[in-house]
């Protein structure tokens, strides 16, 4: 494993992270779950993400967790940064949805019990709601520190508009905003317009969540959509019909440049988001030891040529490819 300094902060993240958010749940195979996060950690993956509604059920990925860092992993607590987060749908009534301070704070509470965890790494705010004021839930964000219930803090998705809001907010209390978390892979490049430098500016870190595009860069879907994943398993998330001709195809067309790198296409799309250097980590998903191993090998080859980078660039100039969605 590499390890980044994340933006300004002195903390170091891997340049590979891991999260829960499909395939850690109470509806999943807890020994497949388990294995997925020992071989992670044996391979220097120190960072794991969760969200208070990651399972299904929600939750569940976060008991999940919990009970697969105390059967295995309770003794090296201090080697490892979790991260949680608050803001989507999690419990009936006005008070489990959005980014108020309520829901911040009872979210917060929640997932420490359910992991087991004293405080979590990095504790963030999972969106922006539309509604509350930044102000109130950046306030929530410094509270949740100074209560010691996180040590860093962190804003996912939020509009670049009020990107530079939440971290002057921030720096203001001294709770600085440690790392930006957004989607960001060769099929949804939205955040290269202004994002990733308004956090880079602002000296936090950015990780990046489905690198993979929920697994259309890889091998998963070149010969039709396979009954075990996820497109298939129908959870709204990526759904049958983005499983496109034209994506399938430039898939097809950057697995044969992977291949002349010497990698798999996995590995060649997590190694073109890292090489941009205001990038921390990438925030891999997996569905079997098998494919976090062959995603880790990505690291094996981060440089890319100037060649390589135009004729993939030539692939994906076509703006049918662009998921724009988080
Ligand atoms: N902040 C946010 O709002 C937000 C939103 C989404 C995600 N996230 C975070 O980002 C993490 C990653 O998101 P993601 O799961 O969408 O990431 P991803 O890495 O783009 O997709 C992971 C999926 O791709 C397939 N896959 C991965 N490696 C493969 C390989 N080597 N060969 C074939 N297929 C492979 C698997 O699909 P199958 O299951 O079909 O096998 C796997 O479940 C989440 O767990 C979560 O922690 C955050």
């Amino acid at each position: 494993m590499e390890y980044k300094f994340c933006g300004n902060s002195g903390l170091q993240l891997p340049k590979i992270s891991l999260g829960l958010w499909h395939n850690f749940g109470s509806v999943d195979n807890f020994e497949n779950a388990t294995a997925m996060i020992l071989h992670a950690w044996e391979n220097g993956v120190t960072h794991f993400d969760l969200a208070n509604n990651y399972g299904p059920v929600p939750g569940s990925a976060e008991t999940n967790f919990g009970k697969i860092l105390k059967n295995h992993l309770a003794s090296h607590r201090d080697e490892m940064l979790v991260s949680s987060k608050a803001g989507h749908d999690m419990w009936p009534g006005p008070y489990g949805d959005g980014s108020s301070r309520k829901n911040l704070i009872a979210s917060c509470n929640q997932s420490l019990k359910r992991t087991g965890l004293e405080y979590f790494d990095i504790f963030y705010s999972h969106r922006y709601d539309g509604v509350t004021p930044v102000e109130e839930t950046m306030q929530a964000l410094i509270d949740i520190v100074h209560q010691g219930k996180a040590l860093y803090v962190g804003i996912s998705k939020y509009p670049p508009a009020l990107q530079q809001k939440c971290y002057d907010i921030l720096a203001e209390a001294h709770v600085p905003c440690l790392i930006s978390q957004y989607p960001y892979s060769m099929f949804n490049r939205i955040v290269e317009t202004d994002t990733i430098e308004i956090a880079a500016k602002n000296g936090s870190g950015f990780i990046c969540f489905s690198p993979l595009a929920q697994g259309l860069l890889t091998e998963k879907y070149l010969k039709g959509i396979p009954q075990d994943s996820r497109a298939a398993k129908s959870t709204g998330f990526l759904q049958v019909n983005e499983v496109t001709p034209e994506r399938v195809e430039a898939a097809r067309k950057l697995k044969d440049i992977a291949e002349q790198r010497g990698q798999t296409l996995p590995q060649m799309a997590l190694a073109w988001i890292l090489r941009d250097n205001r990038i921390t980590s990438v925030i891999v998903g997996a569905s079997s030891v098998k494919q976090l191993d062959n995603n880790l090998h990505a690291l094996d080859n981060l440089t890319f040529t100037t060649e390589d980078l135009a004729e993939i660039e030539d692939i994906l100039k076509d703006p049918a490819l662009q998921m724009y969605k988080v």
